[in-house]
């Protein structure tokens, strides 16, 4: 996808359809400044007269033009409240533009934005546009023998802004670009079935994906390393399985050697049956997305191969299968991980922290600067907030704030919850250093976080907890029905941050 600026709306006959963005509470004037001609024009005054037009975000109307502009096409687009105007809501009108512009067959179209817009920076303004055309124009059709939509690709998209702003915004536009096909990457890995990606499988893809890039080496530990490395939390998870475990674990190295690495962390389980604590069936299938961390850190390591920010980065992904069967881990099982914590299981479905504790041990020894960890790793984020946010916890007021700032930009959102001395105290076992999950009820996200804290050994560490986020069972905005790849977004910000 090509994205061009221009500083006024080419309405001869060359340009098709023009999606022109307006607000609730509009005015007839505030029209004026497109340059809608004469024909056109008076079908969206008469349209508003009749208070046909709301403004409302996500709301179109379009207007066919005649006589000489026979053809051509304005579809209005809401942005919603005036006051409310934040590069998300551009991000998510792109996104309902790309989706229709794709059901018209359009290849070129033309994208212009009331004057407040220009109050926006610049480069987030041309990024949100393209990201998110791309992030709501995203299918996962591999297994369809019959694709719909996919004949007319958006080939370019023209951004009509003042001559000032143009190269902040196409700059941001590209990036927007890079971005949205990363998060493609998170998608498609964690849409795939568990059945075409096994921990090995992964390994394969993040092998190919990385190639020969220069600047990047790739680690695999399979279970026969891992058994050496002692991390016995990680064979635990995956001994249940044929499907055998792997850390798979890529450098990247875009700064002097003397610089401390950071590191990105993101639990692989590549489908979580619960194990023998197996869970019930309604739904299972969501767990084929059990991944969504891992795959958010491989997204990260796209746009990072594509952008080559100036830092050194460690991607690291604990990958298993949790299965049921004469080999799975019991509960009461006690097994040590590679730091030599002895952890008694109480619930094999908490698989995701103990993978993640190996995960981990191993990151730690490799003496990064800061770790940011992403998984799917609890119901009780989910219970506490929706939809709406991923959970962030962490060791470290900096980081949360950089994630907080970050978040305000990708509309990737997060919300802080606490972890707390107490939430150790419901992990105390009578047999081991450490339960691997509480069995009450009470602060599930916390109490799996703060396992998670026993294993960074005070490095400053983020948590985010994404089972909250993962997927989306409605089309809306740019998000399509499905895995969303959430936490790519920040991550990649935080990496260029
Ligand atoms: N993968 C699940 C968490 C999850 C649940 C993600 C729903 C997305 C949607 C995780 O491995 C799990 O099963 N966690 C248990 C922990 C419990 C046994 C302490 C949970 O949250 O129920
Ligand atoms: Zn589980
Ligand atoms: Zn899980």
């Amino acid at each position: 996808m090509v994205i061009k600026t221009a500083v006024t709306i080419d309405w001869s006959t060359k340009t098709k359809v023009v999606y022109l963005g307006y607000f609730e509470g509009f005015k007839s004037v505030d029209f004026n400044s497109y340059g809608i001609p004469k024909p056109f024009l008076d079908a969206v005054l008469a349209s508003a007269k009749d208070k046909e037009l709301s403004g409302k975000s996500g709301n179109q109307s379009v207007f066919v033009g005649q006589g000489k502009h026979l053809g051509q096409r304005i579809v209005l687009v809401g942005l919603g409240k005036k006051d409310a105007l934040t590069v998300d809501v551009l991000r998510k009108l792109a996104g309902e533009i790309g989706r229709n512009a794709n059901a018209s067959k359009l290849s070129d179209i033309t994208i212009a934005m009331p004057k407040e817009v220009g109050e926006l920076d610049s480069s987030w303004v041309g990024q949100s546009l393209s990201e998110g055309i791309g992030l709501g124009t995203y299918k996962f059709d591999q297994y369809l023998s019959k694709k719909e939509g996919k004949e007319t690709p958006l080939k370019s998209v023209t951004i009509v802004a003042e001559k000032a702003a143009q190269t902040a915004i196409k700059k941001g536009a590209e990036k927007g670009v890079v971005v949205s096909q990363s998060v493609a990457v998170a998608r498609d890995l964690a849409n795939t079935p568990a059945n075409d990606l096994t921990p090995k499988l992964f390994v394969d893809y993040v092998t190919k994906l990385v190639g020969k890039a220069k600047g990047f080496k790739v680690t695999i530990i399979d279970a026969k390393k891992a058994k050496q490395l002692k991390m016995g939390a990680l064979l635990g998870v995956g001994q249940g399985s044929i499907n055998p475990p792997y850390l798979l674990i890529v450098e990247y190295s875009g700064a002097a050697n003397t610089e401390k690495p950071i590191a990105l962390v993101g639990k692989g389980v590549t489908f979580d049956t619960g194990g023998i604590s197996i869970k019930p069936s309604t739904g299972m299938g969501e767990m084929k997305g059990d991944m969504g961390g891992a795959a958010a850190v491989v997204g990260a390591l796209n746009a990072t191969m594509n952008l080559r920010p100036k830092k050194n980065i460690l991607f690291v992904t604990p990958l298993a299968e949790n299965m049921p069967s004469a080999t799975a881990q019991r509960p009461g099982d006690i097994v040590r991980a590679m730091n030599g914590k002895s952890i008694e299981i109480t619930n094999t479905d908490a698989e995701g922290r103990l993978i993640l504790a190996d995960a981990l041990c191993y990151t730690v020894k490799q003496k990064p600067k800061e770790i940011v960890d992403l998984a799917t790793l609890t119901g009780a984020c989910v219970i506490a907030l929706g939809n709406s946010a991923s959970a962030i916890l962490s060791n470290n007021e900096g980081l949360v704030a950089t994630f907080k700032g970050i978040a305000e930009q990708t509309g990737d959102r997060v919300w802080q919850l606490p972890l707390y001395d107490d939430h150790l105290e419901l992990l105390k076992s009578n047999v081991a250093d450490l339960l691997n999950a509480y069995e009450g009820r009470l602060a599930g996200t916390s109490t799996a976080a703060k396992f998670l804290e026993q294993f960074v050994d005070g490095t400053p560490w983020l948590h985010m907890d994404i089972a909250s986020t993962m997927s989306s069972n409605t089309t809306k905005g740019y998000t399509p029905k499905g895995m969303t790849g959430s936490g790519t977004r920040n991550l990649i910000e935080y990496i260029l941050s």
